[in-house]
């Protein structure tokens, strides 16, 4: 791991717009990104498609040891099929909730995501990247935002992809799903101690980045 390119990790639950700000971020930044939610839902997906038991720990563990992936500025293949929009949907994330308390599973998945630590910076979006994969990171966000915004969002982004959606589902859904992150043993989803916590149920992604920007300027 090479300590010296710069990190900024952003954790946070599902649907608070991580994805989104972390690309904007490093986009100004002129950095990389790391998706690391991506790597469990493609997980997820493997598991899917090799009908593997998903209750099987080393089973799941040596799917994500063998993973083969390549990730491009439009999309990622798993195996060489184009599967951006298939790891998108509700049952493969919610698969990937599922399988992600598998510790051997997150020992797989570790040095895939250190690797992401090269070129001019990164940015890292997940649920531990601040707490386990980056703790040298110079800048850690925790951004939340209420449950409610996030399943509005999620619904919209739904709509607006021509996905049937339903907001009581996805509220109860992404309820569940908060629980799972939060409660787990190993990895839980909380802030790091030295992260700062963002709130962006009131902030545009646009004010969400500068709040980002102007903590990384103070650094
Ligand atoms: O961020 P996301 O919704 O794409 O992540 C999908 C699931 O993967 C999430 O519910 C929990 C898991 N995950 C994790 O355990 N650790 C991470 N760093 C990222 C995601």
């Amino acid at each position: 791991m090479n300590t010296l390119v710069p990190v900024i990790t952003i954790d946070g639950p599902t649907a608070s717009g991580k994805g989104t700000v972390a690309h904007r971020v490093a986009s100004k930044l002129g950095w990389g990104v790391l998706d690391s939610g991506a790597l469990y839902r493609l997980t997820a997906l493997a598991v899917l498609q090799h009908d593997v038991d998903p209750s099987d720990a080393h089973a799941v563990a040596k799917v994500a040891h063998t993973l083969q992936v390549e990730f491009h500025p439009n999309g990622v293949l798993l195996a060489n099929q184009e599967v951006s929009a298939l790891i998108r949907q509700e049952h493969v994330g919610n698969l990937a909730s599922r399988l992600a308390p598998n510790p051997l599973l997150r020992e797989a998945l570790l040095a895939r995501q250190r690797a992401f630590r090269a070129g001019a910076g990164l940015v890292a979006d997940g649920r531990d990247m601040g707490t386990i994969v980056f703790q040298d990171a110079n800048l850690k966000i925790f951004l939340v935002a209420d449950v409610l915004a996030r399943a509005q969002r999620r619904c919209k982004q739904l709509i607006d992809k021509g996905i049937s959606a339903n907001l009581e589902d996805l509220l109860a859904d992404m309820r569940e799903r908060d629980a799972r992150d939060v409660e787990r043993a190993v990895a839980p989803l909380v802030p790091a101690q030295d992260a700062h916590v963002v709130d962006s149920s009131n902030l545009t992604i646009e004010q969400t980045v500068q709040t980002i920007l102007d903590l990384w300027s103070r650094v």
